[in-house]
């Protein structure tokens, strides 16, 4: 598939094609490469485009206005205003001076820090509409999907919801709608949990608003349109972002990293010490937690607890591996607490700490760290740390 599609009368797709992108946003691995999807919306009397493409491609999304006639631009609605949907808004703008820019508040405030310049904006407010002439664009803002200045555009006489980066996918396949190409609900996936996952109340608040909405066509701004089964999508979405269930008593997760077998002796005696309180302790070797098993362990347990060895006066490279993992997702507590066993320095106790209270996480209790093999004293206190943060979880008796 090249140059536009008609995807209803008067309603063309004029986005980009990027199948050899093995890296989007130098961030995420895509394996068939994306799409920048934009619309062109004509109505009786005016004309709506509903998002740019990225920056490299706007001399072809230029072409692909003039190849469908467009002289005059009314709306240019923007979604989310980061690069790969306003990359060719400026250029835009100067061969159509005409055109009002349609976004949210923080969408406009994002627009003249991205480009520096002033441009005609209209700000909407939620569920305001624009009447095209027998077509109607109405906004239901959609904040932190995944920035805070996302919005959907919804089409009621067609029944199509423009969802921006929601029910997306970095995948582009020969065809335009997701009947036309190979399954790629791996894609699918892979783009809520990287990109949706850290944000899931609000994908939850969003969700609520459109999910009543008699929708036959998900047009998202990246990978397939949605047409064969676009209930389906929105129901990933709410299954994906619901929270998890209540415990009876606080959970914790306790992350190891042990080469000598030290620190998880130490971690042996924590855990008796937040046991003997009836907390429910989940325990990993860090090295055996997959990215996704990591980020659902999270979500479900109330206090993160790291135990960490320091190598080279650091923290070792899987530690920090598994930190970088922590702001993918919206944890279930943010107590925290740090430990681990050391040879002759012992600065990684602190360092991890300080990073965990760079993502807001409070510390249950000052880290603590002995040098090579626990004594019995040294496990007394760890059983002893283990009683503070069970302190800090439980309520007071
Ligand atoms: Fe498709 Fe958030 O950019």
């Amino acid at each position: 598939m090249s140059g536009t599609a008609e995807i209803r009368s008067g309603i063309h797709w004029v986005g980009a094609r990027h199948p050899e992108l093995q890296v989007f946003d130098e961030l995420f691995p895509t394996r068939n490469g994306t799409t920048y999807n934009a619309y062109l919306v004509r109505g009786e009397r005016q004309t709506a485009l509903i998002e740019t493409v990225k920056a490299p491609f706007t001399a072809s999304f230029l072409q692909k206005l003039e190849d469908l006639g467009v002289q005059h631009i009314d709306w240019v609605v923007i979604n989310h205003t980061e690069p790969d949907h306003t990359g060719a808004l400026g250029t835009l703008l100067e061969r159509h001076p005409e055109a009002t820019v349609v976004c949210t508040r923080q969408g406009e405030n994002f627009l003249r820090q991205l480009f520096n310049r002033e441009m005609r904006t209209r700000v909407v407010a939620d569920g305001e509409q624009i009447d095209l002439g027998g077509r109607t664009l109405q906004f239901f803002l959609a904040p932190y999907l995944h920035w805070p200045d996302t919005m959907f555009t919804w089409l009621p006489e067609e029944k199509i919801l423009f969802s921006c980066d929601a029910f997306g996918a970095h995948f582009c396949g020969e065809g335009l709608f997701d009947d036309e190409v190979p399954d790629f609900s791996g894609e699918f996936a892979f783009y809520f949990d990287n990109i949706m996952r850290p944000f899931k109340d609000k994908v939850r608040e969003a969700v609520a608003k459109v999910v009543d909405l008699p929708i036959e066509l998900v047009c998202p701004s990246h990978g397939p349109l949605l047409r064969r089964d676009p209930r389906g999508a929105i129901a990933a979405y709410q299954r994906w972002s619901a929270p998890p269930p209540p415990a009876a008593t606080p959970r914790v997760l306790l992350l190891t990293l042990s080469p000598h077998g030290n620190t998880r002796d130490m971690a042996a005696h924590v855990r008796q010490g937040l046991e003997s309180h009836g907390l429910e302790v989940l325990e990993r070797a860090i090295i055996t937690v997959e990215g996704s098993e990591l980020r659902d362990l999270l979500e479900q347990t109330d206090a993160l607890i790291v135990a960490t060895p320091t190598i080279n006066r650091d923290a070792p490279p899987p530690v920090w591996q598994t930190l970088s993992l922590l702001s993918s997702v919206t944890p279930k507590g943010k107590t925290a607490a740090v430990f681990g066993s050391y040879g002759w320095s012992g600065e990684a106790v602190k360092m991890v700490e300080e990073r965990l209270l760079g993502l807001k996480y409070k510390l249950a209790t000052p880290g603590i760290h002995f040098r090579f093999a626990p004594t019995d004293e040294d496990r007394q206190a760890c059983r002893e740390f283990g009683d503070r943060i069970a302190a800090a979880l439980l309520p007071a008796a």
